[in-house]
């Protein structure tokens, strides 16, 4: 692949894609588009357009307002060399009920329809953003082999998509890279996701509502590590037709993250249990050893430093300081 390239990032306003971008345009070689369309089902409209405010000065930086379904391929595809697919709607808990249909139309058929995009303009790369969710409930380390079995409405669509990366990987040779993420945090983090929320209701005093017993684990993956990875695959040497899971430093329970919040805010916090865990494993745990031998990938930042990087986020976002 030539040293300059032409990227496009779909969900550029979104908490991951916005740091994507970022790390991309550290590389002065290259050029990077990015689509969104605001979707506030998650995420208020305000704070996906703060999440490109630094993006936005970049002159190599290009913002196209737009959804996936309507886009025009002619202009945004023709001579892309990368495209990171990271638009879609994530969420366990609502991808149940009456939200599914965005679920189903968000990460399915937008997905289908840029894959369609891809082919025809003949990508080099597509890159896919997946998830740990498409594994359910697994005991220990789980490597790329695992049998896929989710236990929620998003997880069939995510691993839907997967099936149709593969799909066009197969049948016309599309160079699709699949990457599974494990619950990602740091600044930016979406407002429906348990750190943001917790920090949310620590600063405010208020207790702090959470799901089961909080003896559930995940693999946290910090957002400067979640991107860096992401980066690399773009450009790493045969990874074509690959899946990599990006997980991430530490593992931890809820109750432990809420006991490292607590050591943060210097103040004993009171929980409020809202319900039980619906549509998610207990446990989450990456093998990461492929991204470590494909991709360099070696995450570096621990749960606690990160957890104070997203309260200092936090704060700012809703004015607490400054
Ligand atoms: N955050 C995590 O921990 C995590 C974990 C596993 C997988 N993922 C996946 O990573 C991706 C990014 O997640 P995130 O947390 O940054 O979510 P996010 O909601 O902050 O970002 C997704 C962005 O995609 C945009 N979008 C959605 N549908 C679109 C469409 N049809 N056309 C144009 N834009 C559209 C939204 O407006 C949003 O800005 C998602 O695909 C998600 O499923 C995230």
């Amino acid at each position: 692949m030539r040293s300059m390239a032409k990227i496009i990032v779909t969900g550029a306003a979104g908490f991951i894609g916005s740091y994507l971008c970022e790390e991309l345009l550290q590389n002065h070689q290259h050029d990077v588009v990015g689509i969104d369309a605001f979707i506030d089902l998650s995420t208020p409209t305000w704070i996906r357009k703060r999440n490109l405010h630094r993006l936005l000065g970049n002159p190599r930086f290009t913002f196209y307002e737009g959804n996936l379904l309507h886009v025009p391929w002619d202009i945004l595809l023709k001579e892309a060399d990368i495209v990171y697919h990271l638009a879609g709607m994530p969420g366990v808990r609502s991808s149940f009920g009456p939200d599914f249909v965005h679920y189903t139309t968000h990460n399915i058929t937008a997905t289908q329809r840029l894959l369609e995009g891809c082919k025809q303009y003949g990508v080099k790369r597509l890159l896919f953003a997946s998830t740990s969710s498409i594994y359910g409930e697994k005991n220990g380390k789980v490597d790329e082999s695992a049998a896929t079995l989710p236990l929620s409405p998003y997880g069939i669509t995510k691993l839907t998509s997967e099936h149709l990366c593969r799909v066009y990987y197969e049948n016309d040779g599309l160079p699709v890279v699949i990457l599974r993420f494990f619950t990602v945090y740091g600044p930016r983090q979406r407002p429906d996701m348990a750190f943001h929320r917790f920090i949310k209701q620590m600063l405010d005093r208020e207790a702090i509502t959470l799901y089961g017993d909080g003896t559930q684990s995940r693999d946290f993956t910090y957002i400067s590590d979640c991107v860096r990875a992401v980066a690399a695959a773009g450009f790493a040497a045969e990874i074509v037709g690959e899946t990599i899971n990006i997980g991430g430093k530490e593992r931890a329970s809820i109750n432990e993250c809420i006991t490292l919040l607590e050591q943060l805010f210097q103040y004993k916090a009171s929980i409020k249990v809202v319900g039980d865990i619906y549509g998610e494993p207990t446990s989450t745990w990456a093998d990461i050893t492929k991204a470590t031998r494909m991709l360099g990938y070696s995450p570096a930042v621990d749960l606690k430093t990160g957890l104070q990087f997203e309260i200092e986020y936090v704060k700012q976002l809703y004015g607490y300081v400054n």
